[in-house]
């Protein structure tokens, strides 16, 4: 059920989601959330939680687990939670775009889900990915996304791409050149993706009420001819610190 004002969500498709079990980038994941944290002095006392909106199976909570002994896992897939409590995670039924707050939680990690955040056309993905950080005005955010940077100003791509990702006809036209050229294919086909460039999702939590108090920027990706295609200058999962107020 969906609360009034929150736009509904276009969720992922079983086999979408079992694509994304894959641990591989916890290690950087982890390196720059103690890079910021200890740069920022973010203390965490014994009866606070990490809390990992959106971390899956738990690979990063469990990467994590010698930072703090109360971290937990909050999650719409069952089979994830399900996951995660079989390996000793703790894990709650708990949707990121109206979240229920339990009063314990002091960080937040965000980890590759907001662009996840989709909803019927751009200013209800906004809405939705706005609606996963607002609630939180006490607590730190750690926030990894990826960063599409692009040609001729920064922020096309991430536009483009959700331009193909979402419309089912684009999608199928999509689906079907990256059959001859597999660096197209992408797993969110037909429900959508929005990517931003690193200034915009620091625009984008600034007109949220955000600060960005630090950003570790991540490693740039190869990117294929054909994808260069879609104008990408530059892919990198950034990493950024924020916290409600100015
Ligand atoms: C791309 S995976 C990222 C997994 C992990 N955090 C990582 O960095 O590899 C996105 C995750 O977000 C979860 N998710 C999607 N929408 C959600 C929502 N509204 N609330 C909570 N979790 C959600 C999915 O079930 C999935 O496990």
């Amino acid at each position: 059920m969906q609360m009034t004002g929150t736009p509904e969500q276009t969720v992922l498709k079983r086999e979408q989601l079992d694509a994304f079990d894959f641990d591989g980038f916890v290690e950087s994941q982890n390196l720059a959330l103690r890079t910021l944290l200890s740069a920022h002095q973010v203390a965490l006392a014994p009866q606070n939680y990490i809390v990992d909106i959106g971390g899956g199976c738990g690979y990063f909570a469990r990467q994590i687990s010698d930072l703090h002994p109360r971290i937990k896992v909050y999650e719409t897939d069952l089979k994830s939670i399900e996951t995660c409590r079989a390996n000793g995670i703790e894990a709650h039924l708990n949707d990121a775009t109206h979240p229920r707050i339990e009063g314990n939680e002091r960080l937040i990690c965000l980890n590759l889900i907001l662009h996840h955040l989709i909803g019927n056309g751009e200013a209800a993905t906004r809405q939705l990915q706005q609606a996963a950080i607002k609630h939180w005005k006490n607590q730190y955010l750690f926030v990894h996304e990826y960063c599409y940077e692009s040609f001729f100003g920064g922020e096309l791509s991430g536009r483009l791409i959700y331009l193909i990702t979402s419309s089912r006809l684009l999608s199928l036209v999509g689906k079907l050149v990256s059959k001859f050229i597999p660096s197209l294919r992408a797993n969110t086909f037909g429900v959508g993706v929005r990517f931003r460039s690193s200034p915009e999702w620091i625009k984008f939590f600034k007109q949220s009420g955000f600060k960005t108090l630090g950003v570790v920027h991540g490693e740039s990706e190869d990117i294929s001819l054909a994808r260069r295609l879609l104008l990408i200058k530059s892919i990198r999962r950034d990493s950024f610190l924020i916290k409600f107020g100015n």
